[in-house]
């Protein structure tokens, strides 16, 4: 069952090294609704891998709450699952053993454990030869699907990613993204996904947050309307051009208030 995230007048301050407080992110309000494909884009370092953090129960905030169907957030859960910019395979597993690893630490068999894995191979978009392979033997798209696999195996209801193709090169990353809102459209998980990519941004989502400089706050809600199934093409389609300006508006901080304002709560 995809999740309700909401989070509610959140901060997050850390300490410097200099022993001065760091204020990173907030304050924060917005609620992402079960089962939509909501994006962040902001400036480098206003806070966005600092909100998947406190989303995945890695951090606590320092003030305000973070939800999980309607739940406080403290730890880590199984039903949340977390995609980094660095596929963080394990060099001695193949393929098929990376993406298994939650399988393995929840008790299912071998076998079964296999099968499941190879069950998502085509759906992330890996032929069967690749099954046995090493993550050394991986190009860095593939890397990013096999850990994509690892985080899909466990069937959460929500998925955090945080510039998970950051690292890609431009055509790899449009063919991920791709394979990405295929995958998303058949098992309709809550999903956050911060990017630098407005493009990306737009072909995915239901909204797009804008956050400004540090201490991230939101700037900008800016809801995309577009129909699905959606493809490559319609990057061209004046509708998309209209959303991606909105979004340079806001990144410029020339942005006048909100868009649609999605208040969490209920
Ligand atoms: N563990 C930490 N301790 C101190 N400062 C941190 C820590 N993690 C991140 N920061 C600082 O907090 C700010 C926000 O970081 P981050 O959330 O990584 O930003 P973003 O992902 O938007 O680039 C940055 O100024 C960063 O240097
Ligand atoms: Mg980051």
């Amino acid at each position: 069952m995809p999740a309700r995230l909401a989070v509610h007048d959140l901060t997050l301050t850390y300490q410097s090294p200099g022993g001065y407080p760091l204020p990173a992110l907030g304050p924060i309000s917005f609620a992402v609704d079960a089962g939509a494909f909501v994006s962040v884009i902001g400036p480098s370092g206003c806070g966005k891998s600092t909100l998947i953090r406190i989303l995945a129960g890695l951090v606590s905030p320092t003030t305000g709450q973070a939800l999980l169907a309607q739940q406080a957030i403290r730890q880590p859960s199984s039903r949340v699952g977390v995609m980094f910019q660095e596929a963080n395979l394990m060099p001695w597993r193949t393929v098929i053993e990376n993406i298994a690893l939650p399988l393995e630490l929840t008790g299912v068999n071998q076998a079964a454990r296999r099968q499941a894995a190879l069950d998502w191979l085509p759906r992330l978009g890996l032929g069967d030869e690749f099954a046995d392979a090493y993550p050394s033997e991986l190009s860095g798209g593939m890397a990013q699907r096999v850990a994509l696999g690892r985080v899909l195996i466990q069937q959460p209801d929500v998925l955090l990613l945080d510039e998970p193709f950051g690292a890609l090169d431009s055509l790899t990353r449009e063919q991920i993204t791709l394979d990405l809102m295929r995958v998303w459209a058949l098992n309709n998980q809550t999903v956050l996904m911060v990017t630098h990519n407005i493009q990306e941004a737009i072909l995915l989502s239901d909204r797009i947050l804008v956050l400004s400089q540090r201490p991230g706050q939101l700037i900008a809600d800016i809801p995309v309307d577009l129909p699905r199934p959606r493809h490559i093409d319609d990057s061209y389609r004046a509708e998309f051009g209209a959303i991606a300006s909105q979004v340079r508006i806001g990144l410029s901080g020339r942005s006048r208030g909100f868009g649609k304002v999605d208040l969490p709560g209920t």
